[in-house]
Parts: structure tokens; sequence; C-alpha cells
């Protein structure tokens, strides 16, 4: 199980299908000491097909074991996104001689329906484990939830809303959320919708996650709704908005005007949280993948990867809210330790490091400076660019000519821009997850986010710290920390 991956473009630390396609991470659940990830797979293909949920566990969500295919296509259609709890009061009956079971909810892709020309091919159904994630027995009375003719009807989020005392699930349909409860998790109510009239709406919404989180450093509570929505994403494609609002046991509701996303890089979408991890932690994992090209990417013998772990935090700054997304520090686990170093760049001047393991690596440093510039290079002429501006409140992220672009004509269109607003007065700390097709970027301890894929010809071995301003600028606590292989 430990087959070293050394395939071009294959991930070192980040988690990939050994083989074939993958697409959203499903059923995020934590049990017995073990997180689970399910996700979106087909087992025929590098190209999206039948869907099954793929199967891995892990003790710390960065090393993981993969598991066979926990959920097959049956008649009732094919496996879409959905989640999973822990049953620990055994509400649903599936639980035997003290057996907790862990209860899949997902959507019923119907392809007949589909191809017939009918809107109600989308369901709902369940499925219960009793050997912790091994296998899986699908409820007999399936699907729990029909469809009364509404064509993007799918990815049920479910959790257990301890005030209500009741299962919670929230759905999508189309242009909006809406909000179940039930008992038992096999007979479901409707209880509210959200939506048609907030937030982004430049294509359909999907994968909705529905949570509590403690606005830091107070005791205030709000309720965060996160919402994928494909097309409509600020950098093109597919992408992840989200509500800050409250949420009374029946209805979600939000005084929100604008539009927020959780990461502003084209390659991280339909992300969810785990559930039955305790009260204080909430723990995000996202495909790292845009359907605008996500069939055509460079790889061969599996497709895609899912980001790092990363624990959100809900910021009240200047009166607005921001979710701060950051990597779990089990991912500082893997770097090997280096000392920081001050590197400083006098005006208009630039410094060249060369480094073995530039692109799997943990790279940080802070700064105070207005502009600076970061390219990383490799000997086949590939550059990546990125640009931190802080008068101008921006952050320039340059694939076109990073590596292998051409696969798809809206990989490489044009420069990505993300907008820094509430940055601190003083320093700001940026970094950035370089594994061997992709960069994760978070400023200012991910108040800010982009997530990327790239596919340099071979790897970056320069990175080039830019200063084209008129005055020296420093970088301290500057670090280049190898990510040992995981795999
Ligand atoms: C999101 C999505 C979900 C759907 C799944 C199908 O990427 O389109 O809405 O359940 O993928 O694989």
């Amino acid at each position: 199980e430990t087959a070293v991956y050394k395939e071009q473009y294959r991930p070192q630390y980040h988690f990939t299908p050994q083989e074939k396609w993958m697409n959203d991470p499903n059923g995020l659940v934590y049990h017995d000491g073990v997180y689970h990830l399910f996700y979106q797979y087909y087992p025929e293909d590098i190209v999206w097909g039948p869907m099954h949920w793929g199967h891995a566990v892990s003790k710390d969500m960065v090393h993981w074991q993969h598991k066979p295919i926990a959920l097959y296509p049956d008649e009732n259609g094919l496996i879409f996104s959905g989640s999973a709890v822990v049953d620990k009061n055994n509400t649903s009956g599936f639980g035997k001689d003290g057996k907790v079971p862990l209860v899949a909810v997902f959507t019923y892709h119907s392809m007949e329906g589909e191809k017939a020309g009918r809107k109600d091919f989308q369901t709902q159904g369940i499925a219960y484990s009793l050997d912790n994630g091994d296998s899986w027995v699908k409820y007999a009375n399936n699907p729990v939830i029909g469809n009364s003719g509404i064509k993007d009807f799918r990815d049920p989020k479910v959790f257990w809303h301890e005030d209500g005392q009741q299962w919670i699930m929230a759905l999508v349909a189309g242009d909006h959320a809406q909000f179940y409860s039930s008992k038992n998790l096999r007979e479901w109510t409707y209880l509210s919708d959200f939506g048609k009239e907030n937030g982004a709406h430049g294509g359909v919404w999907e994968c909705p996650d529905l949570f509590p989180m403690k606005v830091a450093g107070s005791d205030e509570v709000k309720w965060v709704l996160l919402i994928s929505i494909n097309p409509g994403a600020p950098n093109g494609g597919s992408g992840t908005q989200y509500f800050v609002g409250d949420f009374d046991g029946q209805r979600f509701t939000t005084t929100q005007k604008d539009i927020k996303w959780l990461d502003w890089g084209t390659d991280n979408y339909a992300g969810v949280t785990y559930n039955n991890t305790p009260e204080d932690q909430r723990i995000f994992i996202g495909w790292m993948s845009n359907w605008d090209y996500a069939r055509d990417t460079p790889t061969k013998k599996w497709r895609s990867a899912m980001t790092v772990p990363r624990s959100l935090e809900l910021h009240q700054i200047h009166g607005d809210f921001v979710l701060k997304n950051y990597p779990l520090e089990a991912v500082d686990g893997l770097a090997e330790k280096v000392e920081g170093t001050i590197i400083a760049v006098g005006p208009n001047d630039k410094k060249q490091i060369g480094h073995a393991a530039l692109n799997q690596s943990d790279i940080s440093f802070e700064t105070a400076t207005d502009r600076l510039l970061l390219q990383f290079t490799n000997d086949k002429g590939d550059t990546l660019r990125m640009s931190y501006d802080r008068p101008n409140k921006e952050f320039l992220f340059d694939r076109t000519k990073s590596g292998l672009v051409d696969f798809q004509k809206d990989f490489a269109k044009g420069t990505h821009r993300m907008p820094l607003e509430h940055l601190p007065q003083d320093k700001v700390e940026i970094r950035m997850l370089m594994d061997w097709s992709s960069v994760e970027v978070f400023i200012n301890k991910g108040q800010q986010v982009m997530t990327h894929q790239v596919f340099p010809k071979e790897l970056y071995s320069k990175l080039t710290i830019i200063n084209d301003t008129e005055t020296s600028m420093e970088l301290t606590h500057f670090k280049i920390e190898p990510i040992p292989s995981v795999w």
C-alpha cells in the first residue's frame, strides 16, 4: 500500500485515487479515531462516468489508506455526492448488537430518467455500515426523498442539530438550497428554502454545507452556508461561495449583501466539512479541479486531487465576516523544519533562490512591503508568476506560461485576480503549499486563499523574488520547508 507514486504530476502529499477519475469529496465523517474520505469515483476511466463512492481512511487527514469502493450504482441510479453521519443513538434503527451505524446520505441519479427527458431523475437515498465503512447496506425503501420535478436536486448534507434534537439536511434544488428535518434519517420533512435572491447565480448551485461557527474572539455563534456554483466563479468555471447568517432549526437567514468566496483560485470545488469532529473544529476538504477542464488535465493513470485538509475559522474584521481556511497543523507536521531567514531585496532588484524541493514544499514568509513579485521557473522555460500588491489590494496569479496549458482553452485564459480586503496594517504572512501539480496560496493565515493546478514541464527549480518598487523590502521568517512524499 505504500507504492511510491512517481508519475509526472502525481501529487506527493495531496490525496489522489490510485487510479481513474475522482471528483467531489463525499461523506466526510470522523468516527472511532478514523477520518473517512469518500469521493465521487468512476473506476473504469479517467473521465467522469457512472458514479460510485470511492473510500479512504486516515488518522490525521494527511496519511491516507485506500479502501475498496464503498457504494456502487444500483437500480435507483448512480451514486452522486452526499454526506455521512454517526448515528450514535441508533435513531435509524440500523444499529445491531450495540454497533453504531454510520449512515451515508447521497443522491441517486437515474440515467434512464434523464434519457427519457424527465426532470425527476435525482432523488435522495441512504445506506448504512456497521463495520466502520468497510461494507455498506442500502436501505430497502430507497429513495427516502423523491423528486417532484426539480431538475438539479442533489448533494444532501446531513448533520445532528443539537438544539432541535433532530437531523437536518441541506440540499440544492437548481438555484437555491432546501432544508429538511428527520428524527430517524429515513423520513424527512421539508422545512424551508434559501437563496433564490441571495449570492452568486452564474450557474447551478451544488454541494451545500451548513454548520455553526463561533466568531473568533467572542461567544457569538453564526451559521455558515457553503454553496458550490458551476459556472460563475470569480476567475471562471466552478467555485465555492459562502453565506454567514443564522439558523433557527427551520430556516437559514442572512443580512449579507455581498458575494463571498471561500477560495479565489480556479481549483477548489465542491468542498464540504467533516461531521462529528469536536465542536471547536471545522475541517474542510475540496476537490482541486474545475469543471471547465477537469476532464482534460494532462494525467493518464488518475485524474485530480483533493486540497490539503483545512481548518475553518470565522472572523469579524471591521464589521465584515470572513471565513478563513488554512492548512491543518497536520500539514505542518509533514514538512521538514528549517530555520527562517531574512531576505532583503533592494529597490528595483531581485533575489534568485535555487532549491531542489521547491515544487514539493511549504514556503512561507512575512512582509510589510507594498508590492512584490514571485516567479517560479525551470530549465524548460516555464514561468509561474504571482504578484502581491497592497495599495491596489490585489493578488494576481498568472499560470499562462506555467507549463502545459493548452490541453483545454479555459485553463490559461488570463491572469487570475484576488482582492485583498482587511489586511493587517503591519506584516502579512504569505504561504504557498507547492506540490507536483498544484499551488495553494494563503494570505494572512487563510484570510484570502487561491488554489490552482499547474503542470510545469519539469518541476520548478528556481524562485525569483522581485522588488519593482523604489524602496528596499524585507521578507522575514522566510522558509522553504521540503515536504516528503506521504505515499
Ligand atoms: C459537483 C457535482 C455534484 C454531483 C456530482 C456528480 O461537482 O456536480 O453536484 O452530485 O458532482 O459527480
